[in-house]
């Protein structure tokens, strides 16, 4: 339970509340209750059969009993914050059941709905421009939907704070709550997070982008927006897109040039490295870091993962191996997040993934900070098209994903944050289960005959 004092200092600090506003209310954080009104004037939709308020039984899962021990926020998400949620029936998603299931449409979400994420060269001038200008209005509009939460002290809930954010702020906060360490009994288990390092992170990032695409089409009023990809493995380890025309060119430095069109963005959360914190800085947004951005300038770092890496990290059978962590071997989900080299599946080098978040170098290359950077989407468009890959070469499915013993990681936890909470394995599914599927596209006739993708 959430102790009285701290609502009582959440109301004071004027609360209203990806924490739906309607759910970090005095009373709904009081009640432990995330079943906001619809439309209909009913809570989840109820009137008009969308959806209804659930208490959330504890599911099934070996850890379970030790949740309580634990101490941190995110373990059995969302039951820090909440008892009840919405369940939405039929196609009917949303806080309040009031929205669509991704893939679908209509007044009834009867509409089954097909977009195609194209190759970010594949579009024309006008997609690019109209791209880029959602994104500018994504990235200064405040989210109408949801709060983004803070804590000065990660032990202390009484220092949890709930902000407005962007639209854009969001979904950057989003990927940076996920990321921070797990606290168990007041100690930090810096081998644990909620969405990497682990078998999660194919599926999380999945729900993740179209948490965003799905954000734009409401706030642009534009059901047909979709996420770009960026295929990098044919660029011979030279960012293409990065030049002023398209993502923006760099200086020495790092700093965008003035005229890129993200040149006066800047980081939420910047100042990630205060575990014990969430966030501090989004209290002092003048203190926000700009987009920093060094493509190819670490030596170390200085290539990207080739055609030929990608088919080999496609040619492995099991999705993930125990122990499910950095060191598992001979596994897709490894291979693909970049620990392990795809080529033999055993030996620890950076690759794939991994290794594109370090070319990149600056806001990139802290991975907590790295979805403030738009570059961040178009890549993990492309890992999210080669998981699709495999997935039909396998022919996974959510009963094919693998229990695990790493918190969060397990199929049936909840995707951390998402309201309401969908599970991991969910997720685990055909990108044509959500409304979308990827271009065929090849930047350049430099890849083998045979390549598969
Ligand atoms: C790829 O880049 C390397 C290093 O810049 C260069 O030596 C090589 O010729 C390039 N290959 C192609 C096919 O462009
Ligand atoms: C991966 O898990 C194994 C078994 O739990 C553990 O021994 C190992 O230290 C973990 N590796 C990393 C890098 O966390
Ligand atoms: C950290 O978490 C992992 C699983 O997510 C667990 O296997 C490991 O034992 C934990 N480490 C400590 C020190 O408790």
């Amino acid at each position: 339970m959430l102790p009285t004092l701290l609502l009582l200092s959440l109301c004071l600090s004027g609360v209203l509340s990806l924490f739906p506003k309607a759910c970090t209310t005095e009373e709904a954080l009081k009640e432990r209750c995330c079943c906001p009104r619809a439309q209909d004037g009913s809570m989840c939709g109820a009137a008009s059969r969308r959806g209804r308020c659930k208490f959330m039984h504890a599911a099934p899962h070996t850890h379970r009993k030790s949740y309580r021990q634990q101490n941190d926020d995110r373990l059995d998400w969302p039951r820090e914050f909440y008892d009840s949620v919405c369940v939405c029936s039929g196609n009917y998603d949303g806080a309040d059941c009031g929205d669509c299931k991704f893939g679908y449409t209509g007044e009834r979400c009867e509409t089954k709905k097909m977009t195609v994420r194209k190759e970010v060269r594949e579009l024309s001038r006008q997609e690019l421009l109209k791209f880029f200008s959602y994104l500018s209005l994504a990235k200064m509009k405040v989210s109408a939907r949801y709060h983004i939460m803070t804590a000065s002290n990660r032990h202390e809930r009484s220092t949890f704070r709930f902000h407005e954010a962007s639209v854009y702020d969001v979904f950057a906060w989003a990927h940076y709550y996920s990321f921070q360490p797990l606290l168990q009994n007041d100690e930090f288990n810096l081998t644990t997070n909620f969405a990497h390092e682990g078998p999660a992170f194919p599926p999380w990032h999945r729900w993740y982008l179209l948490f965003l695409e799905r954000e734009m089409q409401i706030l642009t009023k534009d059901p047909d927006f979709f996420i770009p990809y960026y295929d990098w493995s044919r660029d011979n380890s030279t960012c293409t897109i990065c030049t002023n025309p398209i993502m923006g060119a760099s200086d020495s430095q790092g700093v965008l040039t003035s005229s890129s069109y993200f040149a006066s963005w800047k980081s939420i959360c910047s100042g990630f490295n205060y575990i014990d914190k969430y966030c501090p800085v989004a209290e002092d947004p003048c203190r926000m870091e700009p987009l920093h951005r060094n493509p190819g300038a670490d030596p170390s770092n200085n290539r990207l993962s080739s055609f030929q890496d990608v088919e080999d990290a496609l040619k492995w059978k099991d999705f993930d191996t125990p122990p499910f962590n950095i060191s598992a071997k001979r596994s897709f989900r490894n291979c693909l997040e970049g620990f392990m080299d795809p080529t033999n599946g055993v030996v620890r080098r950076r690759s794939m993934h991994n290794l594109f978040h370090m070319f990149m170098g600056g806001t990139m290359s802290q991975v907590p900070l790295s979805s403030n950077d738009p570059i961040f989407l178009m890549h993990h468009a492309f890992i999210d098209k080669i998981l699709e890959l495999w997935m039909e070469k396998t022919n996974a499915t959510s009963e094919t994903y693998p229990q695990n013993n790493i918190f969060g990681h397990g199929p049936e936890d909840n995707i951390v944050p998402s309201m309401p909470p969908v599970r991991i394995k969910d997720y685990f599914q055909s990108t044509k289960v959500f409304g979308y599927t990827y271009s065929n596209y090849t930047p350049h006739a430099n890849g083998s005959p045979n390549s598969q993708y």
